[in-house]
């Protein structure tokens, strides 16, 4: 691990441009296989939220850049997650559709039966039996490290994995700062899932700058006005949060919705937009009555499956008439002007000319591919 420090990228205005990535870091199969062994698979990724799995016996499956694995919560309200891999001849025990279910007494594997209770261990192999030298305790699915913040799941596949804390504050921008959002009680209304043409970190760059939003999302910037300069982010505010416009309460076309709002933010959360992006897969949008997640998952070096979640208080969900259409509505606009450019770039970074750069305004992309170079051990740009 490269220790070397990041450029700060808040508050700078001396920034001289910087290259972005190359070409092959965005089409190589090379490079896509040296991010899953070096990042993917060493550090965490969010799969999903907590409520998904709230009883015991429940599980959900997820694809993490190719390896199959799912997360169930055992007997004593714990998480757990494992490769979805028989341990007696690697049978995938668990369908990717439907993506979540119930267990109901344990899980059996669909080839020669052999059963697994909620924490991994063999509970029964019809017809081998222990008299044959055979011990099931030696033969545990494998499991794979899981942790929740905020109402998220997160998995690790790495051996080792640094605390999940830990990973998630050193971040440029945490989900660890949105505490008072209260995020572990809200709940899921809608889900809206995306297949996007292009590298996962194209997509992640597009969430990071703004220099697009003034001609790609011209009802964005009516809502965040300062959208409008190209810039992500107003030094004038606390935590990066962006102004609504003058009375928008709402992310909305309007300005305004009937959500009721989210109890105990400070004052000035009210009229605002925070936009997280938490390395490497998540992005959080917070607004005063509603929370939309991006989860990405990397499916290729071309491709990448982008799931929006909508999240609100359950009182909200609970209110007869509840509808989160004003808010989705806005956002699925948004997301599908986003992905029309992100797949335009992935054409023309495939050139052999292709050689960019990144200005100021761009200079959260830039962070984000030295944090992406330290994780892949390279040298930093600086
Ligand atoms: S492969 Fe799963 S029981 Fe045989
Ligand atoms: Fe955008």
């Amino acid at each position: 691990m490269v220790t070397q420090e990041r450029p700060r990228v808040r508050g700078v205005e001396d920034w001289r441009p910087r290259p972005t990535l190359t070409g092959a870091d965005y089409t190589s199969a090379v490079v896509y296989e040296e991010e899953r062994e070096r990042l993917f698979f060493r550090g965490w990724l969010c799969v999903g939220r907590s409520e998904e799995i709230a009883e015991p016996g429940t599980y959900l499956v997820r694809d993490v850049v190719g390896e199959s694995v799912f997360v169930v919560r055992n007997r004593d309200g714990e998480p757990r997650a494992f490769y979805n891999v028989c341990a007696h001849r690697g049978t995938k025990l668990l369908d990717d559709e439907p993506a979540c279910g119930h267990l109901g007494k344990a899980l059996k594997c669909p080839y020669h039966s052999w059963s697994y209770d909620f924490d991994g261990h063999l509970l029964a192999t019809p017809n081998v039996h222990e008299d044959e030298q055979f011990e099931r305790d030696d033969y545990p699915l494998h499991a794979i490290a899981v942790g929740e913040y905020g109402g998220f799941l997160f998995v690790s596949l790495a051996e080792h994995p640094r605390p999940l804390g830990e990973w998630l504050r050193n971040s440029n921008e945490t989900i660890t700062d949105f505490e008072r959002y209260r995020m572990a009680e809200l709940r899921l209304g809608r889900r809206l899932t995306y297949d996007v043409a292009a590298n996962w970190k194209i997509v992640v760059e597009n969430y990071n700058e703004c220099l697009h939003c003034p001609t790609i999302h011209p009802e964005l910037v009516q809502v965040i006005p300062l959208f409008r300069k190209g810039e992500v982010w107003d030094g004038e505010t606390a935590d990066g949060g962006n102004l609504m416009i003058e009375g928008a309460t709402s992310f909305t076309a309007t300005g305004v919705s009937d959500l009721p709002r989210f109890p105990g933010l400070l004052d000035p959360d009210y009229g605002m937009y925070y936009g997280v992006f938490q390395f490497p897969n998540l992005m959080v949008n917070l607004h005063p009555d509603s929370v939309m997640a991006y989860l990405i998952y990397p499916n290729g070096p071309g491709r990448t499956t982008v799931v929006s979640e909508f999240y609100f208080r359950p009182e909200a969900i609970a209110l007869p008439g509840f509808d989160p259409s004003p808010t989705v509505e806005l956002w699925d606009l948004i997301s599908r002007q986003d992905w029309t450019v992100c797949e335009r770039a992935q054409l023309g970074v495939s050139s052999r000319s292709f050689r960019g750069v990144y200005p100021r305004k761009d200079r959260l992309l830039f962070d984000f591919n030295e944090r992406w170079r330290q994780e892949l051990g390279r040298p930093l740009v600086g």
